[in-house]
């Protein structure tokens, strides 16, 4: 599956390149013993949308996109991706993704969380490839990815505002991987590397609203749409933004917004419990709210790519940015 609709000979050339990501990702995947290897390809095999790679091979597109570096490139930031999920699912305690068991549930935490490092360190071999340059990027950008995670954990600090650090924690935990993506397609094409910033910006901006579609599709999707199970942030008692919105409508005196409320702070370990609470929160405005600040980081996005010189690229991105909030998995 491909995000870029704008041309089809670019969409064409795009699904060429991601069939050899895909190759590569298998190749690099495979082990010689039988657990790790089903384990390794578990979340492979199970399916996802490849945002990372497809965003990677658009960018690259500014310069010469046949450069082998690229699909390597791709490949280290989707392994990337697929290790921060087997850790991500432990860590939500979450039954399913893309449609399949998570690991965990499966073989257990300790196999899930060793078979992400095992990936993590599958794609630090193939970053140390692509050179000193890239291995610092992916560094700074693992930082990124662990702090946004440790800091969803810790909460916002005293005196600070709720909304704004969950904002940021999306940018570390999502935004950093996805910015890295656009950044590295410029760098391994050799386009030119003044455009190096403003698709980091884009690609960083792309992922929060990737990331708050992602909150409204745990309120509103059914698990054969999205492949995963609704509600798993409610009842890990993740604070998305239509939760951070309606507990301050509630503080504000919205009466329905503290009827929400109330079945939020409820016992949720019910399925009943956590259906009620999932339904009221859909049905709030508050989480027509949060989709409208989703698409407002899209174009804040789009407007980043303003260096950007005008063409299919361009274009290509901004449906990128617009098919990351329209979304439904
Ligand atoms: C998904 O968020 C999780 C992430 C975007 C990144 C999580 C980062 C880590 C787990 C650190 C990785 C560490 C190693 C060593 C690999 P979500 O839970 O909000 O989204 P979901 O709905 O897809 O689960
Ligand atoms: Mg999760
Ligand atoms: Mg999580």
């Amino acid at each position: 599956a491909t995000f870029i609709g704008a041309d089809a000979q670019l969409a064409a050339d795009i699904s060429t390149q991601l069939e050899a990501v895909e190759r590569r990702l298998y190749e690099v995947t495979a082990q010689t013993r039988k657990l790790p290897d089903t384990t390794s390809k578990h979340l492979l095999a199970a399916g996802g949308k490849r945002a990372r790679p497809n965003l990677l091979l658009l960018t690259a597109r500014l310069g010469e996109a046949d450069r082998e570096e690229i699909i390597d490139a791709a490949v280290a930031v989707e392994l990337i991706h697929l290790a921060s999920l087997y850790h991500d699912d432990v860590m939500d305690d979450a039954p399913v993704r893309r449609g399949a068991p998570a690991a965990h549930e499966v073989w257990g935490n300790s196999v899930a969380i060793l078979t992400g490092d095992l990936l993590f360190s599958k794609a630090s071999g193939v970053t140390a490839k692509l050179g000193p340059e890239a291995v610092t990027v992916q560094a700074e950008t693992f930082e990124r990815l662990v702090l946004g995670q440790l800091n969803e954990f810790a909460g916002p600090p005293e005196d600070s505002d709720a909304i704004d650090h969950y904002i940021q924690v999306l940018a570390d935990k999502t935004g950093s991987l996805i910015a890295t993506s656009a950044q590295f397609g410029v760098m391994f094409s050799l386009a030119d590397q003044a455009l190096a910033e403003p698709v980091r910006v884009f690609g960083e901006r792309v992922g929060i609203a990737f990331q708050l579609a992602d909150d409204i599709i745990d309120l509103t999707a059914a698990s054969s749409v999205s492949g995963k199970t609704p509600g798993t942030d409610l009842r890990e008692g993740v604070p998305t933004l239509p939760v951070l919105y309606v507990r301050a409508a509630a503080a504000d005196g919205d009466k329905a917004a503290a009827e929400v409320v109330e079945l939020l702070d409820a016992d949720l370990t019910t399925d009943e419990a956590l259906e009620s609470a999932r339904a009221a929160l859909a049905a709030h405005p508050v989480t027509v709210r949060a989709r409208d600040e989703a698409t407002r980081w899209a174009e804040d996005a789009k407007a980043a790519l303003a260096p950007v010189p005008e063409g299919l690229v361009k274009e290509s991105l901004f449906a990128f940015a617009d098919s990351v909030v329209s979304r439904t998995a």
